[in-house]
């Protein structure tokens, strides 16, 4: 028989990504609203070794929606990786009384999830990560706030490049995945988008790309290249000694990660945080939230870290074409 869950623990692990507050809130609000006491576990899995639990009410999520980050912190903590961490993370939660457990996160928190379903903590992850880079799922929460905020501030890059004539390299977050690449490239209008899932790292393309552009007329060259392939300051040097075109790299960091999540993560952390609540209380365990085909679904852990994801083909030729 499935197990009655009497407390839910809530917490964020790995990068923050905007909308993990959203998330936090609907999680809270739907558990209260099941009869279900809710518990914050501050700095992710750090904080659950380190016992920083308090309890949440509603008033807890208050005036959180609009706000980036995660109130709860967040942290990478490498002893949750080791079986000893993991088996004092489960005491943790049976001292505390926490029987359902909301991880917030990417992949690697969900393999924390997974382990502590297996030392019998009911366990659901939702997709928390500005990278997009998990595998059952077609939306993850603070990708939609990245994109729009690294697309912006490229847009101001471009006036500037523009006005100098100059190439300009510019590189967005992603870890080893290219989807906020490929979005910012296709919604910038650069000249060329380098993917770590598609890059040969054949550089002489670029440059003569560069030239013949120039030649065609073209005043500036917009290059963005994903952090996973990386080394822009260098690979801006060599095409400026190569093309004879100035050319500069930005690299725009950490302001990818922060800021007011839009509507859209705001309203799809609200749904899956609800639904990771009634999925717990319901007594499943070990299950994770995605979006796929229009629909809110669950699936389990194991299956969903199993999964490969790829950048689709027709898009990411689009995006070479529509530079010309
Ligand atoms: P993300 O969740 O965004 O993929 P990380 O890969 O950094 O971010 O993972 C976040 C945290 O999840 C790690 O710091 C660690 O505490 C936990 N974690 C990662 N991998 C494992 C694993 N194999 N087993 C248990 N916990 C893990
Ligand atoms: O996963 C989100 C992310 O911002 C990645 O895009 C990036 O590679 C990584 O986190 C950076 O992590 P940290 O905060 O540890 O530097």
């Amino acid at each position: 028989m499935a197990k009655s869950i009497k407390t839910i623990g809530i917490l964020t692990s790995g990068g923050d990504a905007p909308g993990m507050n959203a998330a936090i809130r609907a999680v809270a609000r739907k558990a209260l609203s099941n009869g279900v006491k809710v518990k914050g576990i501050k700095r992710g899995y750090q904080g659950l070794l380190n016992e920083e639990i308090v309890d949440m009410e509603a008033r807890s999520v208050s005036d959180i929606i609009q706000r980036g980050g995660t109130i709860l912190g967040t942290a990478r903590c490498m002893e949750f990786k080791t079986e000893e961490g993991q088996q004092k993370g489960a005491d943790i939660c049976h001292k505390h009384g926490i029987d359902g457990l909301v991880v917030i996160g990417g992949d690697g928190s969900y393999m924390g999830a997974r382990a502590l379903s297996r030392h019998g903590i009911n366990t659901v992850g939702i997709p928390g990560t500005i990278d997009l880079d998990i595998a059952c799922t077609d939306y993850t929460i603070g990708f939609d706030t990245a994109v729009n905020t690294a697309m912006q501030a490229i847009d101001k890059v471009r006036d500037t490049s523009s006005s100098h004539e100059r190439c300009s390299i510019i590189e967005v977050m992603g870890r080893n995945a290219g989807y906020i690449a490929l979005w910012c490239g296709v919604a910038n209008g650069a000249e060329d988008i380098l993917l770590p899932e598609k890059y040969d790292y054949n550089e002489q393309n670029i440059i003569n790309n560069i030239i013949s552009n120039r030649k065609r007329g073209k005043t500036h060259h917009l290059i963005i290249n994903a952090e996973g392939i990386g080394h822009s300051t260098s690979m801006a040097r060599r095409i400026e000694a190569a093309t004879g075109v100035e050319t500069r790299a930005t690299i725009l960091g950490y302001m990818q990660r922060g800021g007011s999540p839009t509507c859209k993560d705001r309203y799809y952390a609200s749904i899956m945080g609800c639904l990771a609540s009634d999925i717990l209380c319901e007594g499943k365990t070990n299950r994770v939230i995605g979006y796929r085909g229009g629909k809110f679904i669950d699936f389990d852990i194991e299956e969903a870290l199993a999964m490969q994801k790829d950048i689709p083909e027709y898009e990411y030729r689009i995006s070479k074409l529509l530079a010309i």
